[in-house]
Order: structure tokens, then sequence, then C-alpha cells
């Protein structure tokens, strides 16, 4: 089998006492969407965090087409291929929407080498800023400054940014979470094209089980910060495990709900 595009071993990261990530092992490949679920504090955002270098681990080890990446800090592992969105600290609230998705350009043309990156100029950049604007419908507030949007904008606006670095991996945490209703199918329909694509590789954590049946061709499921199950969605939502840790609490409380 091809070498994974994004692999963790035995990754692990402790608060004081508490395990938050606890030897997690897990590859992933290129052209799959894997969705990462599991009940609140399982342990999904910080395991992010550990992939694209926001935490350092406690032990174990990420790699990045099979190279050993555990040393690199966040901006190191952004160069070489691991986009997450939704750092909204990561706009710059007084510059444009379309001025934040130009330096994301700049910033991947700096670093790529090449003829492009001698030769594009300053109308090629918002060229190419004002194309992922529109891919994520935001075309219409390009002047608006980055503070000024609202919540929903602002992450559409993230998503922007990270498909202008054209990262290799693509980490999206509760990417509609705090979304209107007419802004969660942009979103939706943006992972859906990123997919179909079939280069890409995708995490998406995300609670909303119907999103995750549409999307993802694998579910992994942590719990206390351990991988608890791992495979095909529809095994994974049927197995004891899952109805048990995680999706069981929905019809549980139907069942309460009924004899109530
Ligand atoms: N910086 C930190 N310091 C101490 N504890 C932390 C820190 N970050 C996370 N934790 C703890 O680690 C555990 C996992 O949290 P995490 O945010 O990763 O869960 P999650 O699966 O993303 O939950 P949710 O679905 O609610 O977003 C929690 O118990 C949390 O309190
Ligand atoms: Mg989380």
């Amino acid at each position: 089998m091809a070498t994974p595009v994004l692999e963790t071993r035995d990754l692990t990261i402790r608060f004081g006492g508490h395990v938050a990530v606890d030897t997690v092992s897990c590859a992933f490949h290129a052209g799959t969407l894997t969705a990462i679920v599991g009940p609140n504090g399982a342990g999904k955002t910080t395991y992010f965090n550990l992939v694209s270098g926001q935490l350092s681990a406690t032990s174990g080890i990420v790699l990045l087409g099979g190279a050993d990446i555990t040393g690199l800090g966040a901006a190191g592992r952004t160069k070489r291929g691991i986009g997450r969105a939704f750092q909204i600290t990561n706009l710059f609230p007084n510059l444009s929407v379309v001025e934040n998705v130009r330096l994301a350009v700049q910033a991947k043309a700096r670093g790529a080498s090449g003829l492009f990156s001698r030769w594009s100029s300053h109308a090629d950049w918002i060229d190419k800023a004002e194309f992922y604007l529109a891919e994520v419908n935001l075309g219409g507030v390009r002047d608006t400054l980055a503070a000024a949007l609202p919540h929903g904008d602002k992450r559409k606006l993230e998503v922007a940014i990270m498909m202008a670095l054209e990262p290799d991996v693509f980490m999206f945490d509760e990417p509609t979470a705090g979304m209107s209703v007419d802004e969660v199918p942009v979103i939706l329909d943006l992972i859906h094209k990123l997919k179909a694509r079939g280069d890409k590789t995708i995490l998406l954590v995300e609670h909303k089980m119907d999103v995750v049946r549409s999307l993802a061709d694998r579910i992994v499921v942590l719990h206390n910060g351990r991988l608890v199950a791992d495979g095909e969605p529809a095994e994974v939502i049927a197995s004891p495990v899952v109805q048990e840790a995680y999706l069981g609490q929905a019809p549980k409380r139907a069942a309460e709900a009924s004899h109530g």
C-alpha cells in the first residue's frame, strides 16, 4: 500500500494527570475523507492540535508523507502541506477579505519553487484570491474588513485562506458550527468538491451524523483520548462501542422521553 499522506503513531498528550490523547495510531491516505467522531471532551480537537502543531506531543510521532514532522511547529507544518481551518485568530482583522486571502496566495507562491513564484504579479494573486472567495461564496464582501464579518463569514474566510495555501491535508473541526442554515451547504458543498478531486486527504471532526454519513469514507472514533473504533461508516456506526460510547445517547434520550 502507498505511504500514508499523514500518520500518527502512539500520539499522546498529557495535561497534568489527564491524558487527553492516548497512544493514538492512525494513518490517512490521499483521496480519502475520514470523519473523527466522539463525545465532548473525547480529544478530537486536541488530536487536531497535535497534528497541525498547535500542541507538542508528550510522546509519539506525526509523519507526513513518511517523514517525521513531530519536531516542527505549526508554521513549519503549514509549509509542508497541513491545512487547518478555523483559527479565526489568524485573520488579519484590519485588512479586507480579499487581502486576507491574497496574503495566503502570495505566501503559497513564495514558498513554491519554480516559475510561477518568479513571474506571478500582484494582479495574479488578487485573481486567485477572488477565485477562492467565490468558492466560499464571499465574493460579495471582498472589500469588507475581516473584523466586520459575521461569525459564519469569518469561518468561510478561514476556509478560503486554507484553500489558497493549497495544502495536501485539509483539517476541518466542526466546520459548520455557529453557521446559519443557509451557510451550512456552502461549506459542505466545498468539502464535497475537495473530496471529489480525489487527491486530497481530508480529516473532518463533526458531531452531526447526517453530515458524517454523507461525506465520510471512514469513521474513526475517539473516546477518553483513545481510538476505540475505525472502519467503514456503516460498520462503525453499528458497532457496540459506538452505540454505547456516543451514538447510543440519542436513542437513549428518545427512549427516556417515551417513558416520561
Ligand atoms: N490546553 C489544555 N489544558 C488542559 N486540558 C485540556 C487542554 N486542551 C484540552 N484539554 C482537555 O482535554 C480533553 C479533550 O478536549 P478536546 O477539546 O480535545 O475534546 P473534543 O473531543 O474536541 O470535544 P468537543 O466535541 O467538545 O469539541 C478535555 O478533557 C479537555 O478539557
Ligand atoms: Mg473539539
